[in-house]
């Protein structure tokens, strides 16, 4: 059984950036609905799921039944995605607003500079037509870059490790900022935890 992760901040702790009301939604609905659906679609697979994450699984898509594919590629890029995004946010009070170190270092490298990286990214989630994602990721030659996913997609299935997302489906910031999708990308930079982030690039350097 997939299950979703438990937060490490309360739903109001990321307010004002993001509303009490909409993480509850999201979290306690959106998600356990993609948990739930998952679990259904795998319940009969158990040969095929056998000690695998789901991050497993949507990295190696192509060994998945034919017949549920589809179903996993959304109802499980739905769990991998979400569980990443929430455990990249945190409150504002918490921490700094840049990474430090390597993973600064490499951002640095690849982009240019910290802002042309934040701009990048805010640029691909802005501009993703309809529901989708943004997102930071590395690269199978150990890059980083810029890409965007629709649906639930996950970047694992294109062979790319994600660092950092940006939900732009509406239900991650309709009730707040209605059709502003620009103003909530802006917003959700001062609530990204930068040391999280940093975590997950060395676990991937191991
Ligand atoms: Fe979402």
């Amino acid at each position: 059984m997939y299950e979703k992760i438990k937060l490490t901040y309360k739903y109001h702790d990321l307010e004002p950036y993001i509303d009490k009301l909409t993480v509850k939604t999201h979290y306690e609905k959106h998600l356990q609905s993609y948990v739930n659906n998952l679990n259904t679609i795998l319940k009969d697979y158990e040969e095929f799921t056998k000690g695998k994450t789901i991050e497993d699984i949507l990295g190696d898509i192509d060994n998945i039944p034919k017949e549920i594919t589809q179903g996993v590629i959304n109802q499980g890029g739905g769990v991998s995605n979400h569980n990443f995004y929430f455990s990249i946010l945190h409150p504002k009070s918490k921490g700094k607003q840049k990474p430090e170190g390597k993973l600064m270092e490499v951002i640095i490298r690849d982009f240019g500079s910290f802002e042309k990286m934040k701009t990048q990214l805010s640029n691909a989630s802005i501009s993703q037509f309809g529901s989708g994602w943004g997102w930071l990721v590395l690269d199978e030659n150990g890059k980083l870059q810029i890409i965007k996913t629709m649906n639930q997609d996950s970047p694992l299935s294109l062979n790319k490790k994600p660092l950092l997302a940006i939900d732009v489906w509406e239900h991650a910031y309709y009730l707040k900022y209605k059709n502003l999708r620009n103003e909530y990308v802006k917003n959700l930079w001062k609530i990204i935890n930068w040391s999280k982030i940093e975590e997950i690039y060395e676990s991937y350097n191991k």
